[in-house]
């Protein structure tokens, strides 16, 4: 099966307002806003939709209908890939048609997961330019402030999942749909990527003591900078941190979180880990923690 990436995420809101506010801040830009909702893209060509919750067009979340993700949608490289998911899936799960050859269906925690052909836009993005000793990538040039962030994809996406259905909700991604595990923290969770990717992770699945939940999205970034700027920004405007700036010890990557009003956290990102089918996915015994280490910027504000 040849997933890439997430494609869209289908969000339920309560306040649709507030949710517009925010992903306008967050950097995405707006394509499309009428009585129904909006629609955001990112630069490399995701979507991100807002419905208000009542939508009769949107499937049930696993748990209740606060704001919060209602769809989650793989791309996929070929209509011939798509067709092979599908057959796979209807063996023993109910598939409902969307637009095109598109489809949506229920993972085993019960998150409607739908999936699409892939629509790539092939984005230029500048790796970020450090001077190291007498290695000098920035001569003659000065770092720019840059008033927001500008996030160019979504990187991955988070659940939560009840702790003793992990290893069915796993094994459905795994050996179902062609994803790769990265690393496996026992009674912690399970981070996967998608079978045509090099992220880390583009999904993550956190167990908990409780009811299956939408946790976060996670934008990349271009580097540090930009989540720091990016995150000044959100935090001038009235929105709240949800954690603290930090690096991550599994996968590595940059990072800084926020309260989303349309549900869940979203994440700046940036340098994550990046592995192929070489890397041997790491089993832990014990959580090896959140972050490397973090910036203590929640309680001097
Ligand atoms: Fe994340």
């Amino acid at each position: 099966m040849a997933i890439t990436r997430v494609e869209s995420l289908v969000y339920g809101v309560n306040d649709l307002a507030a949710g517009i506010n925010y992903y306008q801040d967050w950097g995405l830009e707006i394509l499309e806003k009428n009585s129904k909702g909006a629609i955001f893209a990112t630069p490399v060509g995701q979507t991100i939709y807002l419905l208000d919750k009542n939508d009769s067009s949107l499937p049930s979340a696993p748990s209740d209908n606060k704001s919060t993700v209602r769809k989650t949608v793989w791309g996929v490289d070929s209509e011939e890939e798509l067709e092979k998911i599908s057959v796979e899936l209807s063996r023993d799960r109910k598939i409902i048609l969307s637009e095109g050859n598109s489809f949506y269906t229920r993972d085993e925690s019960g998150f409607p997961i739908g999936f699409c052909l892939s629509q790539p836009i092939q984005v230029d993005i500048a790796p970020p330019e450090v001077n190291t000793n007498e290695n000098s990538k920035r001569l003659n040039k000065v770092i720019s402030h840059i008033s927001q962030a500008k996030p160019f994809r979504i990187g991955h996406v988070v659940y939560f999942i009840p702790k003793e259905q992990s290893d069915t909700a796993v094994s459905f991604y795994i050996d179902r749909l062609g994803f790769r595990l990265s690393d496996r923290t026992i009674g912690r969770g399970d981070f996967m990527r998608c079978p045509q990717s090099r992220d880390h992770h583009n999904l993550f699945l956190l167990q908990r003591s409780g009811s299956a939940e939408f946790n976060h999205a996670a934008f990349e970034v271009k580097d540090f900078d930009e989540i720091m700027m990016g995150g000044e920004y959100m935090k001038k405007h009235g929105w709240m941190a949800a954690t603290n700036p930090g690096r991550h010890i599994l996968g590595s990557n940059l990072y800084w979180y926020f309260s989303n009003p349309s549900g869940g956290n979203t994440e700046y990102f940036a340098d994550m880990d990046c592995m192929d089918d070489n890397w041997k996915p790491r089993i832990w015994d014990k959580n090896p923690g959140f972050s490397l280490w973090s910036i203590d910027t929640l309680t001097n504000n």
